[in-house]
C-alpha cells in the first residue's frame, strides 16, 4: 500500500511537507507522497505520457500521468477546466525542460472532482483567449463571457496587479499617517456636474449614486486630519471611449492646511511610492514586465505645464478642438487632443491652472490670475488623464457665489457649506481612477480590461 498523501498548495516548497525532489537514479527514500487540487489549464500528450498543467488561482503545477493512468477513460477525455485531484511524488524537471518551480508531479493516482464539457461546449472552443479589445465586436463577445474569460492568463494577471496596486495605495497612506474613511455611495448632491449623475428613487426622495467622495472627505479634515478613501464612483457617461466607465474605483484624498505646491508634491510622491511598492511584489512585477515590457517608473520631477501653455502647444501643432477650430484659451482639451499631447511628450505631465468655467464649482482661484483655478490633471502616456485634483474654495461667501454661478441650489449642500462656517482652512485633494492607473501600468487598450465586470453605457451584465 502507498503511504497516505499530504495535501499541499501548488507553490508549497517547505521540505517538511514536500520532502526532497526526486531525480533519476535515486531510491525515493526522501520523497513525500503529496496531493494537489486544481483545474486543468492545458493537456498535452507525448509518447504515451500525459502532461497536465494544473492551475489553482494564479499558481500552476506541471503533472505527468504515465502508464495505465494515462490510458484510463478519465484521462482520455480530460479537457481544460476539469477540476482534479492528483497524487504522486515531486520530481526535478529533467535538464533543459521548464516547469513552475522546476519540478513536476509524477502521478500514481488521480480523481476527477468535477468534469468540464468537451466538444462544442469545451472551454477552449467557447472562450478564445486572444484578447483584442480594440475591435468592439470582439470586445462585446468577450465581455458577455467575462465570467469565463477571467480564467485566462492576462485578465487574471490584470486583476492580481489591481489588487497589489490598491494595497500599495493603502500602504503608502498608512506610511504617511493618512486615515482611511468610507463615505456613502448614496447621496443627494452632485460633485462633477449634473450631466453624469445616476439618479434613483430613495424612499420617495431624489438621490444619486456618488460621482466622487470628495465633499465628504472635506468634512473629515477637522476631525481626523488628512483622509483618503478607495470607493466606487459612478458616472452616467453617455459615450463609449477607451477610458470611460459608468462605475470605477476612485482613489481620493483630502489634505488640510496645504498650498497648491504641497498638493502637487504629494501627488508626485504618492504615485512614485505606489509604483515602487507595486514593483516590489514579484508576481505583479513579472506581469507588468510581460504585458508592458517598456514600463518604467515615472521620471521625477514630473513635468509641469500650465493649461494656457498647453493651449499654445496645441495651436503650434495645428491640433484642432472638437469643433474643428484652433484651440483658444477657455476650450476644454478633449480626449483626442490630450492623448496626442501626452503621447508626443511621452512623460508624466501635471497640467495645471485650468480656467474656472470649465472646471467644477468648488475649485479655488489662483492668486496670480483670477481667470484660472488651482487645479491639476495628471496625464500619462497611453492613457491621458489619470488624476484630477485642486485646492478647494474655503471662504464662505466665495462658495455661495460659486453655487450661484453654477446654478446649484445651496440647500442640499448645507453640510458642505458649514465647513466654511466652523473654522475653514486652505485645503485640497484629488481623485485618481484606479482602472486608468492600471491601463497605464499594464498598457491596456481600454480601462474595461482593468475591471472585474466592467460597467459602461449599455452594459450591466454579467
Ligand atoms: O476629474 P474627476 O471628475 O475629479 C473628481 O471627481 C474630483 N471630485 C476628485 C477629487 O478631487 N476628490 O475624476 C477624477 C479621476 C479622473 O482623473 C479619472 O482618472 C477618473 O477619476 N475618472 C474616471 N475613470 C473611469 N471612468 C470614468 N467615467 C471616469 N471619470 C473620472
Amino acid at each position: 500500500a502507498l503511504p497516505k498523501a499530504v495535501l499541499i498548495s501548488l507553490t508549497e516548497t517547505d521540505p517538511a511537507k514536500i520532502g526532497t525532489l526526486r531525480k533519476e537514479g535515486d531510491d525515493g527514500g526522501k520523497a513525500v507522497r503529496v496531493k494537489v487540487q486544481g483545474r486543468v489549464q492545458r493537456v498535452a500528450k507525448q509518447k504515451g505520457i500525459m502532461f497536465v498543467w494544473l492551475r489553482r488561482g494564479m499558481s500552476t503545477m506541471q503533472c505527468l500521468l504515465t502508464g495505465d493512468l494515462a490510458k484510463t477513460y478519465d484521462a482520455l477525455v480530460l479537457v481544460r477546466e476539469t477540476s482534479l485531484e492528483i497524487v504522486g511524488e515531486l520530481w526535478e524537471t529533467p535538464a533543459g525542460a521548464h516547469a513552475p518551480l522546476s519540478r513536476e508531479l509524477h502521478a500514481d493516482y488521480f480523481r476527477v472532482i468535477a468534469a468540464a464539457p468537451g466538444g462544442d461546449d469545451a472551454f477552449a472552443t467557447r472562450v478564445p483567449s486572444d484578447f483584442d479589445h480594440s475591435t468592439s465586436q470582439a470586445s462585446e463577445a468577450l465581455l458577455n463571457l467575462r465570467h469565463l474569460t477571467l480564467r485566462h492568463e492576462k485578465p487574471s494577471a490584470v486583476m492580481y496587479v489591481k489588487s497589489v496596486v490598491e494595497r500599495a495605495f493603502h500602504n503608502a497612506y498608512h506610511e504617511l499617517g493618512v486615515t482611511k474613511v468610507s463615505p456613502p455611495a448614496l447621496v443627494q448632491t452632485q460633485v462633477e456636474g449634473g450631466s453624469t449623475l445616476f439618479g434613483l428613487d430613495y424612499y420617495g426622495q431624489k438621490a444619486y449614486l456618488t460621482q466622487s467622495s470628495q465633499l465628504y472627505l472635506e468634512t473629515m479634515l477637522p476631525s481626523l486630519g488628512d483622509v483618503y478613501c478607495i470607493e466606487k464612483s459612478f458616472r452616467a457617461e453617455k459615450s463609449l471611449t477607451r477610458r470611460h466607465l459608468s462605475e470605477y474605483t476612485h482613489v481620493e484624498a483630502e489634505l488640510d492646511y496645504i498650498s497648491f505646491d504641497d498638493l502637487l508634491a504629494h501627488l508626485e510622491d504618492l504615485i512614485c511610492r505606489v509604483v515602487d511598492l507595486t514593483l516590489a511584489d514579484p508576481v505583479a512585477a513579472k506581469a507588468i514586465k510581460e504585458y508592458n515590457p517598456d514600463f518604467k517608473p515615472p521620471a521625477r520631477p514630473f513635468m509641469r505645464m500650465r493649461y494656457a501653455d498647453a493651449i499654445e502647444w496645441l495651436r503650434e501643432r495645428g491640433i484642432k478642438n472638437e469643433e474643428g477650430n484652433d484651440h483658444v484659451f477657455g476650450d476644454d482639451i478633449a480626449e483626442a487632443a490630450e492623448r496626442l499631447m501626452t503621447d508626443e511628450i511621452n512623460q508624466t505631465i501635471m497640467l495645471t491652472h485650468f480656467p474656472a468655467h470649465i472646471k467644477a464649482f468648488y475649485m479655488q482661484r489662483a492668486a496670480d490670475d483670477d481667470r484660472v483655478t488651482e487645479s491639476v490633471d495628471i496625464l500619462m502616456p497611453g492613457v491621458g488623464e489619470i488624476v484630477g485634483g485642486s485646492m478647494r474654495i474655503w471662504d464662505y461667501d466665495e462658495l455661495l457665489a460659486a453655487y450661484k454661478r453654477e446654478g446649484l441650489d445651496p440647500a442640499p449642500y448645507y453640510w458642505y457649506t458649514d465647513q466654511r462656517k466652523y473654522g475653514g482652512s486652505p485645503h485640497g485633494g484629488f481623485g485618481l481612477g484606479l482602472e486608468r492607473f492600471l491601463a497605464w501600468m499594464m498598457k491596456l487598450w481600454t480601462v474595461r480590461e482593468a475591471c472585474l465586470y466592467p460597467r459602461y453605457m449599455g452594459r450591466c451584465t454579467p
